[in-house]
């Protein structure tokens, strides 16, 4: 081959060979802002769904503590026994029924009736999960349990009633404590310490003869988070991953108290907790209340997120065709004011009757209540025939109250824009909840859908998640791409966050293995919480908020990069989303940052990866840093990556 044919063989070798991408390059002056951002702009969406609360986030360790709980599609009376084992020593003339007669309180209607032949009757809660190796009651060696039951001695009871937690089979691992009982309710106290770890059970035994009537039993750490609140605590685990993400907000109890398939009323979770009234949430369980309205106002003031609950608007789950089931429009005008005494319990001074039950609970000071949502998924003329009703008497009384209206469940078509119209025409002081389950293409291509917003009225994206596809476990995944997608969709928030007044994925918490409902952003069994990549999405910007967006300027081709650029007086911070699969090299060109080593923290995995409880730390973010030195440097975005970069800024 001579020199001449040899050249050209090279050059044609060459030209088959991908051109080297070329490096991008954001453009960034520090001094060059746009607008302020909403300093509410992350927090939490939380609802009783996934038993996220019971079996949850509620610390409560037994599952149907009181007898309530029905079964919807099914209603029969073994479903009042659900968590329960009973006669497990087998006496064949002893017998339990369900009582109503005489109850411990009108709103907690049902109890067991045991009535013991001779001898011994035993029966136990078994928690929840119990027939699953992690499910039961999970107790800790040398740890302290506390609960109570109330029972009374239904007239011809003589002797004792013996409470120990046990294992599954019975031998005890703590000291087993007895009480003789009066003939009136009454509520016995225990407390065991644990002399191993265990997926336990709370045995209860009757040693005699007679009828006894039991109800209300409770188990909890001694340490649970707020164990002194009336309802009782929370789960450390839970409430320290909650924290993590640096809410600035908690809305609550959720859409399974707006569109349960029962009327929930604040008022019948608040109070002594065996006063309470147990409901039947969207999830299709009961729903204890245990973590009620005031545990909710607690649990904001210990995260220090501004309490934002959601009350149903007079009108049930429309998602769910419930159309025809709202209360009446005479109904609506007494509801609303408990509506209004909502308001009274959060904020009314201790001398008014629903700021005397909030001190009596525990919490002299207001809660400072600004927000109130009403309706979660709702919209057309019934709701708005409701809405007006409920909030003519809160603004009536409360005129500073800012009220968020419900805007159906999609996140486009005619609902959706009906629901702006009637906002923008009667309630232009509202916020719309937005709601926006849709596919990650979905979510890449809408992150400019705020840009074009007007931006008198602000917008609360209550419930967002990408959706993918069902995967062969029946579960939509909570895969590092989902996460992409949103973090590059939360670029387009951050970027609008004068009009995007506040924004929080849901739902927030699972229970593993008895979900409804996925993806969601924390999973959790009987002792152990695991993390999604959406999760550490949500921390990664939230924690990392400026308060006025910079103005950017990309060049580059690739069409997969995301970014937002934002800061405070102090710092700037860059975020960067890679959503394709190839590797990016990005020029930073900073006027106004100082010579220093930038600390950068990435997201990143194979595009279908996702955590379980056994590769919990698979996807994580990761820091390192590099140098940045008079402004200018090149940092490699990996393919799938969400990159955050934080930097001081030159006060000169
Ligand atoms: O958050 C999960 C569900 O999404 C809620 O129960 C409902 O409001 C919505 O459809």
């Amino acid at each position: 081959m001579n020199i001449r044919k040899a050249g050209i063989l090279v050059l044609a070798l060459l030209m088959l060979l991908p051109a080297p991408a070329l490096a991008s390059t954001l453009t960034v002056d520090v001094k060059d802002t746009t607008v302020e951002i909403s300093d509410m702009l992350y927090g939490l969406s939380m609802e009783d769904i996934n038993y996220a609360a019971d079996g949850g986030l509620y610390a409560e360790l037994l599952q149907n503590r009181s007898f309530e709980y029905e079964d919807i599609l099914n209603p029969r009376e073994s479903a009042h026994y659900t968590g329960w084992a009973l006669n497990m020593t087998e006496s064949a003339s002893s017998t339990v029924a369900l009582g109503y007669e005489n109850p411990l309180h009108e709103n907690n209607p049902a109890y067991m009736q045991v009535y013991a032949a001779k001898g011994q009757y035993r029966f136990a809660n078994l928690g929840y999960q119990s027939t699953s190796a992690a499910g039961g009651i999970p107790v800790k060696r040398d740890q302290t349990y506390r609960g109570y039951v109330w029972m009374r001695n239904a007239g011809d009871f003589e002797g004792e009633v013996e409470i120990v937690l046990a294992r599954r089979g019975g031998s005890s691992i703590a000291k087993a404590q007895r009480f003789t009982l009066t003939n009136e309710w009454q509520k016995y106290e225990f407390s065991f310490i644990a002399n191993q770890t265990e997926n336990a059970i709370l045995c209860f035994t009757v040693y005699g003869t007679g009828h006894v009537d039991v109800d209300m039993a409770s188990l909890m750490p001694a340490d649970a988070f707020g164990a002194e609140w009336p309802g009782g605590g929370l789960r450390e685990d839970l409430v320290k991953a909650m924290k993590r993400l640096n809410p600035s907000f908690l809305y609550f109890p959720g859409s399974s108290a707006a569109e349960g398939s029962d009327y929930s009323n604040w008022k019948d979770t608040v109070g002594p907790v065996e006063t309470r009234k147990e409901t039947m949430n969207a999830g299709g369980y009961t729903q204890s209340w245990g973590l009620g309205y005031y545990e909710y106002f607690m649990l904001a003031e210990a995260l220090r997120a501004e309490p934002i609950p959601v009350v149903h608007s007079g009108v049930l789950n429309q998602t769910e065709g419930k159309n025809a089931e709202s209360l009446s429009l005479i109904d609506t005008l007494d509801y609303a004011q408990d509506i209004v005494d909502l308001i009274e319990f959060a904020n009314g001074d201790v001398t008014t009757k629903w700021g005397a039950l909030r001190a009596e609970m525990g919490h002299p000071e207001p809660f400072n209540l600004k927000y109130l949502a009403i309706g979660n998924e709702n919209w057309n003329m019934v709701y708005w025939t409701h809405f007006d009703l409920i909030y003519s008497d809160v603004k009536a009384k409360y005129p500073d109250i800012t009220i968020i209206s419900s805007a159906g469940a999609q996140a486009e078509g005619t609902i959706l824009n009906a629901s702006w119209a009637t906002v923008r025409d009667r309630y232009p002081q509202n916020i719309v909840n937005e709601h926006t389950y849709m596919s990650g293409y979905w979510f890449l291509n809408n992150t400019k859908r705020y840009d074009s917003y007007a931006r008198d009225i602000k917008v609360f994206v209550g419930e967002y998640a990408v959706h993918e596809a069902v995967s062969s476990n029946g579960r939509r995944p909570n895969s590092l791409y989902s996460a992409i997608c949103e973090a590059a969709y939360l670029t387009g928030l951050e970027r609008n966050g004068d009009v995007v007044a506040m924004a929080s994925y849901a739902p927030l918490l699972a229970r593993e293995g008895l979900q409804q409902w996925t993806p969601n952003l924390i999973w959790f069994n009987a002792g152990d919480v695991m993390l999604t990549p959406n999760y550490h999405v949500q921390q990664m910007f939230a924690n990392n908020l400026g308060e006025w967006v910079v103005k950017s300027y990309f060049t580059g081709f690739n069409q997969d990069i995301y970014h937002v650029v934002t800061r405070t007086d102090d710092v700037m911070y860059i975020k960067v989303v890679n959503a394709g699969n190839v590797e990016e090299e990005m020029n930073l060109d900073l006027t106004g940052v100082v010579d220093e080593d930038v600390c950068k923290t990435t997201l990143t995995g194979e595009k279908n990866d996702t955590n379980t409880f056994g590769t919990k730390n698979r996807l994580e973010p990761m820091d390192d840093y590099f140098r940045i030195e008079g402004g200018y440097t090149t940092i490699i975005l990996p393919p799938y990556s969400v990159t955050v970069m934080t930097f001081n800024l030159d006060k000169n």
